[in-house]
């Protein structure tokens, strides 16, 4: 093949310089005397004069350009430096020319189609990683919003349970009273036959007549104190289970709540060596739902009873007190139980938390008592809790803006 171009013309305008083809003019020694633009940006080469072996990253010490000059028709395989990339691999072919050696490098087009095929089957493998991803994704949130419903339903059950509890509470401490009315009921119905009997005879001792009315007086007495404290209870059961289960907000004592607290968890106790002990030196009125301060002091109360004393096999007391600082109200509540390792402390408030599941702990009572304080009465509750040496709740919550006047009623 003729060469009627110069070199310097090939260098700069017969090979195209946007062609993916290396073009390189090289002294014989092999210094690199010019390049193409495609080959310049490649190799990141700035300045001629540089060697050619310095673009080549293989056996480059011992590439020869003159040697390979020798016989023009033999291609080799060799692989370039690539600026900021990995090296690529180029067919070279070397024509002398003049004192100088021509360089043609052109990419192996079955290279280019295994690239291409690696990127297709690197594309068809991102993809079905894709798709296993959004599967994946779509399955954990189906997830995610199965657990929330089952938490929520947990959370309700929990609610209910503790309603139940409620009710046996309040079932059993009426007992008592009405136990004691029904006995004494059946005294005075005994002691009016006695009397009836007595009016039937001839003549009747004055002594007897008055033991006997005696014994009905004071089982009257018995009736009627009897019946008022199970009125009282039944107050007591209804204002609390209908808080339980209403959401309306009215004006409340917070004394009465805990007392109400309290009484229903009087069965909880009983046999037990725990006392339980509201200090009430101090009266607040609230408005809103007293349901909330119910059910967040007796699930303290059932924790205490539960993890503090052993289910109540040690003896020990748990102590409510209640203070007004300010606008905020704050309820000290501690049992001088078994108390808890620093780990359970701090975890005592995540939801599904417990130390007794295999005992059929839940984990939600505290969770439950953490939710009501923060979202439901604006407010904090803080544990302090070491072991041996018992657990302190600090219930801290502002009275809502709805100030108390003195004149308002208290639901009863
Ligand atoms: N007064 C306490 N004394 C000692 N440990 C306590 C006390 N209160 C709570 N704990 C610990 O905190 C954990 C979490 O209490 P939480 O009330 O949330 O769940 P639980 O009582 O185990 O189960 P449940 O959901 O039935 O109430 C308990 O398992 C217990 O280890
Ligand atoms: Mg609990």
């Amino acid at each position: 093949m003729s060469r009627k171009i110069s070199i310097q013309d090939a260098v700069n305008g017969y090979v195209d310089k946007k062609a993916p083809v290396l073009f390189f003019v090289l002294s014989r020694k092999g210094e690199i005397v010019s390049a193409n633009q495609y080959a310049k940006d490649l190799t990141g080469l700035s300045t001629t004069g540089q060697n050619f072996s310095d673009v080549i990253v293989d056996f480059s010490n011992e590439f020869d350009p003159a040697a390979a000059a020798g016989d023009p028709s033999i291609e080799r395989m060799l692989t370039v430096g690539v600026n900021n990339a990995s090296p690529r691999t180029f067919y070279f072919s070397f024509e002398p020319c003049e004192d100088q050696i021509l360089v043609f490098g052109r990419q192996d087009t079955d290279e280019l189609e295994t690239m291409r095929k690696e990127v297709l089957s690197l594309n068809r493998e991102q993809g079905s990683l894709m798709r296993q991803l959004h599967k994946a994704n779509a399955k954990l949130n189906k997830s995610l919003s199965d657990l929330r419903q089952a938490q929520a339903k947990l959370v309700e059950s929990e609610k209910m349970a503790s309603l139940g509890r409620l009710v046996a509470g309040f079932a059993h401490e009426i007992n008592t009273p009405i136990g004691i009315a029904l006995t004494a009921s059946s005294s005075i119905a005994e002691a009016s036959h006695q009397i009836e009997q007595m009016l039937m005879q001839e003549e009747v001792e004055e002594d007897d007549l008055i033991s006997t009315l005696e014994t009905i007086r004071d089982a009257s007495r018995l009736v009627f104190s009897n019946l008022n404290r199970s009125a009282d209870l039944v107050g007591s059961f209804k204002r609390t289970s209908m808080e339980q289960s209403v959401e309306e907000l009215f004006l409340y004592s917070l004394n009465d709540t805990i007392k109400d607290v309290l009484t229903s968890m009087k069965m909880t106790i009983k046999n037990t060596s725990i006392k339980a002990v509201f200090d009430s030196h101090e009266t607040i009125n609230l408005y809103g739902n007293p349901g909330d301060i119910f059910q967040v002091v007796s699930n303290l109360f059932e924790n205490s009873v539960r993890h503090g004393f052993d289910n109540g096999t040690l003896e020990g007391l748990i102590f409510i007190e209640i203070q007004k600082e300010n606008d905020n109200v704050l309820i000290h509540y501690s049992d001088t139980g078994k108390g808890m390792s620093a780990e359970v402390a701090e975890r005592v408030f995540e939801p599904f938390y417990t130390t007794v599941r295999a005992r059929g702990g839940t984990g939600l009572g505290m969770y439950i008592c953490h939710n009501i304080v923060t979202s439901r009465l604006k407010g904090t509750i803080e544990c302090k809790s070491t072991q041996e040496k018992g657990t302190k709740f600090i219930l801290t919550f502002p009275v809502t803006k709805e100030t108390i006047h003195e004149t308002d009623p208290i639901k009863k």
